[in-house]
């Protein structure tokens, strides 16, 4: 009899256990696996994490204040449920990008369902020691590290952490579904080169929102298989602003559907929303694609499909973009131009842009190439509201 009760106790306490760890996750703290201010956390870093993903109940991996080294972070899942890291204090890499291959991450996330990322730390990638070093061609540095790589996460937050500095592109998203990217800071200066804010391809539902973007580079650039994204109230510049593509360079692109740009702010870019393709390209798409309520100060080219888009003149520009654009528009996008240029719809010969909308547009423009001006190569534009510059004036 006393058995039975012990074991029908021991039933309940397990079961009131249980429901108390549901309630507070279990706590992976780093500095349990021996981690040490000023010390490369690697090895503890992976050992926490390992734990956290094995448990069968909710933990968080625990980076509590101070500054820590690390040289690299491969985290994989999938875990048993899902799981967060929080960061409180700051990570910094090693300044030495040897040993990292083109493409890699500093910190990669890869087969995670339900992470959260979040804590207010600092993830800072020591980038100016090696920006435009170790480039195979021109500016483009293939194999320093990308501070994070998220790769095929889903269902996921990243809230709360600063990028600073990375080598190369500051966050890369691919193959996610359901991430969200909320009040996140990247910084890099203006003259870092490829420090690309968010870089997203082959994902779908990705929302970035309250997010602040100041790099040498895109803002947030999105390539092919981007569907149902999202991207509010965010702050870009410096850097290039946010574009869609480049996209057609290579075959075998998915199209990029589904793109909502909306009460952003873009300030000091050589860009603002652009959407680019290659010419004398492969086959694409890229269809409903919205920018609204966007603010522009002081941006080059504020409003731009570029279906010529050939930097170092790498392509047969003379030969038409082979990417359908379609159902696009530009409605509520006001503020200042750098540029006397500051619409400009270049669409493919080929293929012309289809169900192109312009409205509400009033930029300024005080430079000394003459008025404000907007051209229309390739695309008839449904126009309304307000207009300047005049709209398809060339
Ligand atoms: C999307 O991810 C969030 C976590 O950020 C989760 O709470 C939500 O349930 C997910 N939505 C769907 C439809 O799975
Ligand atoms: C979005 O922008 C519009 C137009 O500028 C503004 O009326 C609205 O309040 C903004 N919404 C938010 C949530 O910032
Ligand atoms: C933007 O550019 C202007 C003019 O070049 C400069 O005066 C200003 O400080 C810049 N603002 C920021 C936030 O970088």
């Amino acid at each position: 009899m006393a058995l039975k009760l012990n074991i029908i106790g021991a039933y309940f306490l397990s079961l009131l256990l249980a429901l108390a760890s549901a309630r507070k996750p279990l706590v992976f703290d780093v500095t349990t696996y021996g981690a040490q201010l000023n010390m490369d956390i690697t090895q503890a870093l992976s050992n926490a994490w390992k734990d956290a993903c094995a448990s069968p109940i909710r933990g968080k991996v625990l980076i509590p204040r101070g500054t820590y080294k690390l040289s690299r972070a491969t985290l994989e899942g999938p875990c048993k449920v899902p799981i967060k890291v929080q960061l409180q204090g700051t990570l910094r890499a090693p300044t030495d990008p040897s040993g990292f291959n083109e493409g890699d991450g500093w910190v990669t996330f890869r087969n995670v369902d339900g992470l959260t990322l979040a804590g207010g730390g600092t993830f800072d990638g020591q980038g100016s020691a090696v920006w435009g070093k170790n480039c195979e061609q021109q500016q483009y540095c293939g194999k320093l590290p990308i501070n994070f790589r998220f790769d095929f996460v889903t269902n996921s937050l990243i809230r709360d952490i600063i990028s600073l500095n990375s080598k190369q592109f500051h966050i890369n998203v691919l193959g996610g579904q359901n991430v969200t990217f909320s009040r996140v800071k990247i910084i890099a200066p203006e003259d870092s080169p490829n420090t690309d804010g968010i870089h997203i391809g082959r994902s779908s539902g990705i929302s970035i929102t309250d997010t602040v973007i100041q790099t040498g580079d895109d803002c947030v650039s999105l390539g092919d298989g981007c569907k149902e994204i999202s991207i509010r109230r965010v702050t870009c510049g410096p850097g290039h602003g946010i574009s869609v593509g480049s996209l057609g360079k290579y075959s075998n692109e998915d199209p990029v559907e589904g793109v909502i740009v909306r009460n952003c702010t873009i300030r000091n870019t050589s860009n603002g929303v652009r959407v680019k393709t290659w010419p004398d390209s492969h086959d694409g798409l890229a269809s409903n694609l919205h920018f609204e309520d966007i603010v522009m100060e002081n941006v080059g080219n504020p409003v731009l499909i570029d279906q010529e888009y050939c930097p170092w003149n790498q392509c047969n520009a003379k030969v038409p973009s082979r990417i359908k654009i379609s159902d696009v528009s530009f409605k509520n996008i006001r503020g200042t131009s750098t540029t006397a240029l500051a619409v400009n719809l270049v669409c493919s010969s080929g293929f012309p842009c289809q169900n192109v909308e312009i409205a509400d547009i009033d930029l300024q423009y005080s430079g000394n190439d003459g008025p404000i001006m907007s051209q229309c190569k390739n695309v008839k534009p449904t126009i309304s509201g307000k207009q300047n510059p005049n709209p398809c004036a060339t």
